[in-house]
């Protein structure tokens, strides 16, 4: 394995049960990882339906490792991470990165960010985000989720927040927009009057809506036309 991702692993490896997040960032920071590095896990020709490419570096009971790829357009669906209860994400392009907060139903975009290569961003358990790529060139990520004892994958049962569906589903797998029915639990209705976070919302989900027209899925363009 490549020299940077295997000096990673060895850190997480050895600091696992006690690794802040902030540390983490630090080691990261160090650590001068460049995109050439993650390229043997890059998916950039990931199915157009699926939100961007995901490919795992690393896993064990206490943390997992995964590189994503984002073509121009690509953009993840609202989502948390699981069972994760510290982890990092590290850029290697301009993404676009939106935070979250639900609560009593509601969900609301409360921040906006574009970041600038190999910017990291702290992952706590209760942090609900959305990224995407805004740019006209593709890149990778890197991310790391980890928590202590879990007896399933650490990012199993992770939270979609479907705007678009006024509710909220568990899913294992990727934050994809339009998931198959058959791989979703619905948890909980929800429902946003924001109109900040509908207007940004709609900007990630329009590219995406000629893949799923494809795919015959039409409630997209059923919610597209009631707004
Ligand atoms: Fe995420």
């Amino acid at each position: 394995m490549n020299s940077k991702i295997n000096q990673l692993i060895e850190f997480l490896k050895l600091n696992q049960s006690h690794i802040k997040p902030n540390q983490l960032k630090q080691f990261l920071v160090g650590l001068k990882l460049e995109t050439e590095d993650l390229m043997p896990w890059a998916d950039f020709n990931h199915p157009e339906h699926e939100g961007y490419g995901r490919k795992l570096v690393f896993a064990n009971s206490n943390f997992e490792v995964m590189v994503m790829s984002w073509m121009p357009k690509d953009f993840s669906a609202v989502h948390n991470h699981g069972y994760t209860q510290w982890g990092a994400v590290q850029v290697f392009g301009p993404a676009t990165h939106y935070v979250y907060k639900f609560e009593k139903s509601k969900i609301k975009l409360v921040e906006k960010a574009q970041f600038e290569s190999k910017d990291v961003v702290l992952v706590t358990n209760d942090f609900i985000h959305q990224m995407g790529n805004k740019s006209n060139a593709p890149y990778l990520t890197l991310h790391i989720y980890g928590a202590e004892n879990v007896s399933s994958e650490i990012t199993a049962d992770s939270f979609i927040y479907e705007i678009e569906k006024n509710r909220v589903v568990k899913t294992t797998g990727g934050a994809f927009f339009q998931l198959e029915e058959s791989n979703v639990t619905v948890v909980e209705p929800l429902y946003c009057d924001d109109e900040w976070t509908l207007n940004e919302f709609i900007e990630t989900i329009l590219p995406k809506s000629q893949a799923f027209k494809s795919a015959k899925k039409t409630n997209i363009d059923n919610w597209i036309k009631t707004i």
